[in-house]
């Protein structure tokens, strides 16, 4: 038998899988059943200071290898998963919960964190700093100048278990660049990766981008993303502090998926565009692959092999 057991820092889960933030998570009835499949902890939609319709559809269509996205953060504002959060926590005290906040300007951060830190809330606070989606606004994490000015301001008023979920990053330097600014800071964990930014695509009968906003340019995720997604985690792993935990993100379809994210040194795995297309399910399934892969390699426990990937 094989255990899933993961941590991080304090924080104790029975299952490495959880749901990516944005998928089945936007209601509380999403959330609950998240909360009731194997999934071993969820995190909600994208919170912003006040709600948002997001743009106008279509603005998700499925791909032959994963998904394209431009939603908009569309969301029941963050103060909504903060009451759910707080709730959950009273009926599961032993099932940690993240909330995903989301800032439509750098000020937001601050002003929603400390609300939080005001709150009876007492579990995980992931900071989305990669927000593709919002038409005219910059993703926040390619600027490492107003990330660093949102994280100084954040850390004065937060004092909560924190973490931030982070773009895709390309080049070697960026990697060096992000982790020594990330590392001056008391978080917990990241999550990487958002979606690949601003992909396109087309319908091959109409000659159509497949999404209405923004010209069709949307967020990728699925298949397409597994190789980025292994390499930021594998990355920051490499450079992190060792107590900054990592959530990786991005590209999972199998069990085999799940594994190769642990090994680059994922402590939590989330699902994404699968969850999306399969349903809870996916839960199930990718539990039992992953304890099969396990099984196939020796392995007992996520600790066996967690950031022990070989190279030449
Ligand atoms: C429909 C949709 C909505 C999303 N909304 C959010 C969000 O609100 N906050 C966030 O941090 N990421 C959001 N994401 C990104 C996912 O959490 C995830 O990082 C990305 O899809 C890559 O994972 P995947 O390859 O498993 O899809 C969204 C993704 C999709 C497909």
């Amino acid at each position: 038998m094989v255990n899933l057991h993961t941590s991080i820092g304090s924080f104790q889960f029975n299952n490495v899988l959880m749901n990516a933030s944005g998928v089945h998570c936007m209601t509380a009835a999403e959330l609950d059943e998240v909360a009731q499949s194997p999934a071993g902890t969820l995190v909600t939609k994208s919170g912003t200071l006040q709600p948002r319709d997001g743009n106008p559809a279509p603005r998700y269509a499925s791909l032959e290898l994963g998904s394209i996205n431009s939603m908009g953060l569309p969301n029941k504002g963050f103060r909504y998963y903060l009451d759910y959060a707080i709730a959950f926590q009273a009926a599961h005290p032993d099932r940690p919960i993240f909330l995903s906040i989301a800032g439509t300007g750098p000020a937001d951060y601050a002003e929603m964190a400390a609300v939080i830190q005001a709150s009876d809330f007492t579990g995980l606070t992931e900071f989305n700093l990669s927000c593709p989606n919002v038409p005219g606004k910059p993703q926040i994490a390619y600027d490492l100048t107003t990330t660093e000015h949102i994280l100084d301001d954040l850390f004065k008023v937060f004092k909560k278990p924190a973490g931030i979920k982070l773009p895709p990053f390309f080049d070697l330097a960026q990697f060096d660049a992000m982790a020594a600014l990330l590392n001056r800071y008391p978080l917990t964990f990241i999550n990487s990766i958002n979606s690949l930014g601003n992909g396109l695509a087309i319908d091959a009968a109409t000659d159509t981008a497949l999404i209405l906003p923004k010209g069709g340019f949307g967020g990728i995720g699925g298949a397409y993303a597994k190789p980025i997604a292994l390499a930021n985690v594998r990355a920051f792993r490499q450079r992190l502090r060792d107590d900054i935990a990592i959530i990786g993100t991005g590209g999972v379809t199998t069990g085999r998926d799940v594994y190769e994210l642990i090994l680059c040194g994922a402590s939590l795995v989330s699902l994404g565009t699968v969850l999306q297309e399969e349903g809870l399910p996916a839960f199930t399934r990718l539990t039992q692959e992953l304890e099969a892969e396990m099984t196939a390699k020796g392995y007992a426990t996520i600790q066996d092999f967690q950031g022990q990937l070989k190279t030449l």
